[in-house]
């Protein structure tokens, strides 16, 4: 731990030797300050949660390359604890160098069904090691049917893939219907949406987040009688967690409509003066 804000600067040497790379976003807009009060781990450092997945990634030197922000690991290995040990059908679209598909297996345990997709043919490389692979775009949805059909349904979905706003939305819209229940889908790296080259920006409305913020009123809809913007989803969304540059969409297919109960005895009486005194109830 320190507050030093010089221990977060990257150093790209020693970087190079652990064959990590520090994330650079490009061409885009990063306040990488620190604020002068800040207390926590230094930029290349671990978070020190504690976890698994942190201690795969920062063991993984002589592993396949993994690509992940560090913040993501502690809240992986708590969103997926309960995956662990199971038979869940877990599908990364994007597998770039290989090593994320490596650290899932590790973390989930040898009777995951655990396939990436990528568009680029080269990842084919990755076919049959720690997950199947499959070449096609996120954006082609008869291949998307493809794949799912072949992991025989699917638990968890990560798009890690082109991180453009269009391709996300079309992506999610068919994907998160075939989500079994009690799934969960993630989008990683959703501060690209703040940028244009990816299709998006501050209050944009082509921005995957601008989707994030109308999934809030759509997870809502029994409450207002405004438009659905994205009925395929709506109706199963039983939460949304926005961490930085990451959205967990969680579903429940056989959700009832909320209710709310008043169980006890209201001693105080607390009850009837609310009541009397016009607040009402909700
Ligand atoms: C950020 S990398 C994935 C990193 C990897 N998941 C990891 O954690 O190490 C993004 C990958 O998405 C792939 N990609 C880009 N556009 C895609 C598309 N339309 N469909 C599928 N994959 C795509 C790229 O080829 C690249 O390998």
């Amino acid at each position: 731990m320190s507050n030093d804000p010089s221990n977060s600067a990257p150093d790209a040497e020693g970087a190079a030797a652990n064959k990590t790379l520090e994330r650079v976003p490009w061409g885009a807009t990063f306040r990488g300050d620190v604020e002068p009060d800040y207390v926590g781990p230094p930029t290349l450092d671990p978070y020190g949660e504690g976890g698994d997945l942190e201690a795969f990634f920062w063991g993984n030197q002589d592993g396949d390359l993994i690509y992940k922000w560090h913040h993501y690991l502690p809240v992986y290995n708590r969103l997926l604890e309960t995956f662990r040990g199971t038979n869940v059908r877990f599908l990364e679209i994007g597998v770039f160098c290989g090593g994320s598909l490596a650290m899932w297996r590790d973390f989930l345990g040898a009777d995951a069904t655990i396939f990436g997709i990528d568009i680029n043919k080269r990842c084919a490389m990755f076919d049959g090691g720690a997950a199947t692979v499959r070449i096609g775009s996120q954006v082609d949805t008869a291949f998307l049917d493809r794949v799912v059909d072949e992991m025989g349904g699917v638990d968890v979905i990560i798009d890690d893939g082109s991180h453009q706003s269009d391709h996300i939305r079309i992506t999610l819209a068919h994907l998160f219907p075939k989500l079994a229940d009690r799934g969960l889908y993630i989008v990683e790296d959703t501060h690209a949406a703040y940028w244009d080259r990816f299709g998006g920006g501050l209050h944009d409305e082509r921005s995957f987040v601008n989707d994030v913020k109308q999934l809030i009123d759509d997870m809502h809809h029994r409450y207002h009688e405004g438009e659905i913007s994205h009925p395929a989803l709506a109706k199963h969304l039983f939460a949304i967690h926005q961490y930085d540059s990451m959205t967990v969409l969680e579903k429940r297919t056989r959700m009832a409509p909320p209710r709310s109960s008043m169980i006890g005895v209201d001693r105080a009486g607390v009850f009837d003066q609310t009541v009397s005194a016009g607040h009402g109830e909700n």
